[in-house]
């Protein structure tokens, strides 16, 4: 008999962003005609950079000759012309030292923060934020991490950390004993953006309590703030307590490519059952090369064309596009009456719902009347209700017509 994983079965409905289009669809079935603007999953719009194209078109033609021709990658898949480049830009441009072995290529940092907890005892006990990134909960939940959730579709095995307005939804560290906590700046839904005194005092706090922090920096390229810290490694000792996660999606537009990496510090231990420190990076390089074979060739190259000083101007601007709209979105909502957060760092604007509304109620209120598609705060968490999260990645028009349909409805 193949006995299911019955940890599965504990996962709440479906996935958030499956729920939606599963909505959106029915509402086009009723409703053809209706010209849908889609604010909701935060998937890019733009053409791919030309130097990225460039890039790829490069590296095909190489790959069909037979001096250029490859066939798998190197042992941890990552080719060092991509790896240099990160090193180079997104690490000691901002004064921070690391090493190719603790640079892991991969092909999303969805996988990847959903992945890393592979690595972690079955005991670890875990925080997230509340709202948070449902893939941090749901993989800790297959894993059997969690126990079962309760009415508010909370795990007992999990310590959530409430974001609200009250901490600028960017919670300090707990009061209470946790292993591995996630944290994610900018932040994925709220907006929010972690202070260089707010991360240091996570670091104290993991230093400290012997804890491992995962740092979901996949939308670092939207701080528009240079004193902002962009990587956690820019905090001294981060190196000890944190494993890193960027992303070329969000900040090149990737999401269909495919790239992204994890740093996983070598002076980053772990403790075995007898008390023995593990390296963690060892670890997490032993599941990487026993369960995945590489990005393309073809996207590495395309990745490392982002750093090239075309490649920066071009993605620099198409940032800044996503940036005006999330400023346009924000403005124009605030001006309508929307209490709205976020939209400064980051590509999201979290805003309460007007009028009480529930989260899914306004999605579908704001679907039905003004054909756009946000996505319900509740969808990230509990604390999310009584909030709704509207996704600056699209075009202009498309944003100022949403914010105008939106401001009409309500
Ligand atoms: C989101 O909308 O939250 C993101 O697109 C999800 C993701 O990057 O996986």
């Amino acid at each position: 008999m193949a006995r299911i994983n019955d940890h599965y079965q504990k996962l709440q409905a479906g996935y958030l962003f499956p729920e939606i289009g599963r909505r959106v669809r029915a509402f086009q079935e009723r409703n053809p005609d209706a010209r849908v603007i889609r604010l909701g999953i935060g998937d890019v719009t733009l053409p791919l950079a030309p130097a990225v194209v460039d890039a790829m078109k490069g590296a095909a033609d190489e790959m069909g000759t037979p001096e250029g021709f490859r066939g798998y990658g190197p042992e941890l898949g990552a080719e060092a012309f991509l790896v240099d480049g990160i090193l180079e830009h997104d690490f000691r441009s901002r004064g921070v030292e690391l090493s190719s072995d603790e640079i892991f290529v991969s092909d999303g940092s969805k996988q990847d923060s959903g992945n890393i907890q592979e690595i972690f005892g079955q005991d670890c006990r875990v925080a997230v934020t509340d709202p948070v990134y449902p893939v941090y909960v749901d993989t800790n939940v297959m894993a059997g991490r969690t126990g079962t959730a309760d009415q508010q579709g909370r795990y007992g095995g999990i310590l959530y950390l409430r974001a609200d307005e009250s901490n600028g939804f960017v919670p300090g560290p707990p009061e209470e004993p946790v292993d591995l906590a996630y944290l994610c700046s900018p932040n994925n839904p709220t907006g929010a953006v972690a202070t260089r005194e707010g991360l240091a005092a996570w670091v104290a706090w993991a230093l400290e309590h012997d804890a491992v922090l995962i740092f979901d920096a996949a939308y670092d390229a939207f701080i528009q703030d240079p004193a902002l810290p962009r990587s956690i490694y820019e905090i001294d000792g981060a190196d000890r307590c944190a494993i890193e996660m960027r992303s070329f999606s969000k900040r090149a537009g990737f999401t269909g490519v495919r790239c992204a990496y994890t740093v996983v510090p070598k002076a980053l231990t772990g403790a075995a059952a007898n008390g023995e420190r593990v390296s963690l990076n060892a670890l997490w390089l032993r599941r990487h090369s026993t369960k995945f074979n590489g990005v393309p060739y073809v996207v590495q190259r395309a990745a490392a064309a982002v750093f090239s000083p075309e490649g920066r101007k071009q993605t620099g601007e198409q940032v800044a596009h996503y940036m005006a709209n999330a400023r346009l979105i924000r403005e124009g909502l605030g001006a309508a009456g929307f209490t709205c957060f976020g939209g400064e760092h980051a590509p999201y604007v979290w805003a309460r719902t007007p009028e009480g509304l529930s989260s899914w109620d306004c999605f579908d209120r704001i679907l039905a009347d003004a054909h756009v598609v946000t996505t319900p705060g509740s969808g990230f968490g509990s604390a999310g209700e009584g909030y709704f999260r509207i996704s600056a990645f699209n075009s202009r028009e498309n944003a100022e017509e949403a914010v105008a349909r939106i401001r009409k409805a309500f």
